[in-house]
C-alpha cells in the first residue's frame, strides 16, 4: 500500500519548480574518484565518453586557448560536478545553458548546471579557456614542460590538468579529437591519426583522433618544430614518428631507436597478441627530462634516453604499455605493477631475443644482487604507496614476480597469460587482482600465497620461496651470479621513474 508523504517545504517549494520528485537525491559530485592514493584525482558523479578539444598555442608567449567540449553520462542525480583543471576559465554550458563555475582545491573546476543532471543521462559539457600553462601549478609543481620551440604536456600520472579540464582518471577512459592551431612552421603532435592539416592567415591546424578508449594521462600535446616521419609495419599498423629539429648530438641515437618502432610493435604482437591502436609511433622533443612515457600510440621519449647511444629497450618498454597500461590501464594507482611489472618484463624478453641474457639469467640477477638488509625489498610492487609508485623496485622487482610467475606456471600457461589478458580486459581497466584470478584461471593453479610472497611480502623471499619459484638462490648467496650483458641498457631506462 502507497502512503502519502507529508513534504517538507523546501522539497515542496522545488517540486512546484519541476524538479524532479526525487530531488532530495541530488547532490554534488564526489571531487575525487576514490583512489586511496591520490584522493582528490578525477571526480565522482559522470562519465566521460569523448573529448573535443579545439585548441591554439602560440610557442613564443606559452599562451593556450581553446574550447573543450566533453560528452558525458551521469552515474548520480547531480546537482553540481566537478572537472580537474587549472587554466582560466571564461564560460562553462551544460547541455547548451551557461552554467556557473567556482575554483576549489588544488585542481577542481566546480560546474554547477543551470538545471541539476538526472541520473543516467547525457550532458554535454563545452568550457571555454585561456592561459599560460607554465604559470600554474598545482601541489606546488607543473608537469607543463617547455621547450625552446614550444611546449609538451606529457606526465604521470598527471599531466592534463595544464592543458584540458577532464575527469582526471585512468578510470574514465574516453575517446578524443585534438585540434590545434599553432604557427606555420611549427608542428602540433597528439595521439592517434593526423586526419587532417589547415593553413590559414599564417596557422596550421593539425587534427589529431584516437579512436579507442584513452587515459587522460596518455593523452599528450607536444608543439614545436619536429620532423615527422611517416611509414607502416610489417603487421600493417600505420607509425606516425617526430623528433625535434634541434635534438643535437642525440638526434641520430634517437632515430636509430624510435625508427624500429614498427619492427618492435610486430614484435610485440607475437607475446601480446594483435595490437589494439589504428596507429603507432613516438616523439622526442627537446625536453631536459629524463624519463619516457607510454602516451597512448605516440610515446614520449626524452633526448636523454639516448645520450649513450641508441637504446631499443627502452622503446620495447614503452611499446610494451600499449598493451600493458593502455589498452588494459590500471583500476587505481596501487595497480602499477601490471603496467610496469610487465613493461620491464617485456625489456627482458627483448634481452632474451638479442642474445644479450635471458629473462631467467635477468631475474637471477635482480634476485641476487639486492641483498636481504636492500631497502629494495621494503618495496611492494603490488601495492606500494604513492611515494614509491615508480621505485625501481616496482619495476625490477616487479618483473621479478612475473619470471617467478613463469617458472611456477610453466611457459605454457605464462604465455597464454600474457596473450589472454589484453584480450580479456581490452579498453578496460583492471587491477593486479583481477591478474591473479585471471592466471590462477589460466594455470588452474591458487596463486593467493604465491603472490602474496612476491608483490606484497615487504621482505625479501626467502631461498626455499625463490627456488620455488625457479630462481637460483644458491648461487645468489654466493654473489655468483653474472651480469646480464642487457643489464646495462635496460637500467639506461630507469630515469622514467625520475621527475
Ligand atoms: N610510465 C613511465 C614509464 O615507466 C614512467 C613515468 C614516471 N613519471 C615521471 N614523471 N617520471 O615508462
Ligand atoms: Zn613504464
Amino acid at each position: 500500500m502507497h502512503r502519502r508523504l507529508i513534504v517538507p517545504g523546501a522539497l515542496a517549494a522545488s517540486l512546484l519548480l519541476a524538479i524532479p520528485a526525487s530531488a532530495a537525491s541530488y547532490a554534488p559530485g564526489a571531487p575525487g574518484i576514490g583512489d586511496p592514493y591520490y584522493p582528490a584525482y578525477g571526480n565522482g558523479g559522470y562519465d566521460v565518453s569523448h573529448y573535443d578539444l579545439r585548441l591554439t598555442y602560440q610557442p613564443t608567449t606559452d599562451e593556450l586557448e581553446g574550447t573543450a567540449t566533453l560528452l558525458a553520462t551521469t552515474t548520480q542525480d547531480l546537482s553540481r560536478f566537478d572537472l580537474d583543471f587549472l587554466l582560466d576559465v571564461s564560460e562553462v554550458r551544460v547541455n547548451g545553458a551557461k552554467a556557473s563555475f567556482a575554483r576549489s582545491g588544488e585542481h577542481e573546476l566546480e560546474i554547477t548546471p543551470a538545471k541539476p543532471l538526472a541520473k543516467g543521462t547525457s550532458a554535454t559539457v563545452v568550457v571555454r579557456y585561456s592561459g599560460v600553462p607554465s604559470t600554474k601549478s598545482a601541489y606546488g609543481f607543473s608537469t607543463w614542460h617547455r621547450t625552446p620551440d614550444g611546449a609538451v604536456a606529457a606526465d604521470e600520472p598527471e599531466s592534463a590538468w595544464w592543458w584540458y579540464p577532464s575527469n582526471d582518471h585512468p578510470l574514465d577512459k574516453a575517446t578524443y579529437d585534438v585540434s590545434v592551431a599553432v604557427p606555420d612552421g611549427t608542428q602540433a603532435i597528439s595521439n592517434g591519426t593526423l586526419q587532417s592539416t589547415s593553413s590559414r592567415l599564417g596557422w596550421t591546424r593539425w587534427n589529431w583522433r584516437s579512436n579507442k578508449p584513452q587515459a587522460t594521462y596518455l593523452t599528450t600535446l607536444a608543439v614545436g618544430k619536429f620532423d615527422i616521419t611517416t611509414g607502416t609495419s610489417d603487421g600493417g599498423v600505420p607509425v606516425v614518428n617526430a623528433y625535434s629539429k634541434d635534438l643535437g648530438d642525440n638526434d641520430g641515437a634517437a632515430r636509430a631507436s624510435v625508427e624500429r618502432t614498427g619492427e618492435l610493435v610486430d614484435w610485440l604482437s607475437g607475446y601480446f597478441g594483435p595490437y589494439p591502436f589504428s596507429s603507432v609511433g613516438g616523439y622526442v622533443p627537446n625536453t631536459t627530462t629524463g624519463y619516457a612515457l607510454e602516451t597512448q600510440t605516440r610515446v614520449y621519449y626524452s633526448p636523454r634516453q639516448f645520450a649513450n647511444g641508441s637504446n631499443t629497450s627502452v622503446v620495447v618498454h614503452e611499446l610494451a604499455h600499449q598493451w600493458f597500461g593502455d589498452d588494459v590501464s590500471l583500476k587505481g594507482w596501487k595497480d602499477i605493477w601490471i603496467n610496469e611489472g610487465f613493461a620491464r618484463y617485456a625489456q627482458w624478453l627483448w634481452s632474451e631475443h638479442e642474445g644479450e641474457g635471458t629473462a631467467q639469467e635477468l631475474a637471477d640477477y635482480v634476485y641476487a644482487s639486492h641483498p636481504a638488509d636492500d631497502a629494495f625489498w621494503t618495496v611492494a610492487p603490488g601495492d606500494p604507496g604513492p611515494d614509491d609508485q615508480f621505485d625501481i623496485a616496482v619495476y625490477d622487482r616487479g618483473a621479478l614476480a612475473v619470471q617467478a610467475l613463469r617458472d611456477k606456471i610453466g611457459d605454457d600457461a605464462f604465455f597464454a597469460v600474457l596473450k589472454g589478458w589484453p584480450k580479456e580486459h581490452a579498453y578496460g581497466n583492471a587491477s593486479v587482482d583481477d591478474f591473479r584470478k585471471y592466471a590462477e584461471r589460466v594455470s588452474g593453479t591458487s596463486l593467493a600465497s604465491f603472490f602474496g610472497t612476491w608483490l606484497f611480502q615487504p621482505s625479501k623471499p626467502a631461498a626455499p620461496a625463490a627456488r620455488n619459484a625457479g630462481l637460483a638462490p644458491a648461487q645468489a648467496a654466493k654473489g655468483a651470479v653474472a651480469r646480464p650483458k642487457s643489464w646495462k641498457k635496460i637500467a639506461a631506462t630507469d630515469s622514467v621513474h625520475s621527475r
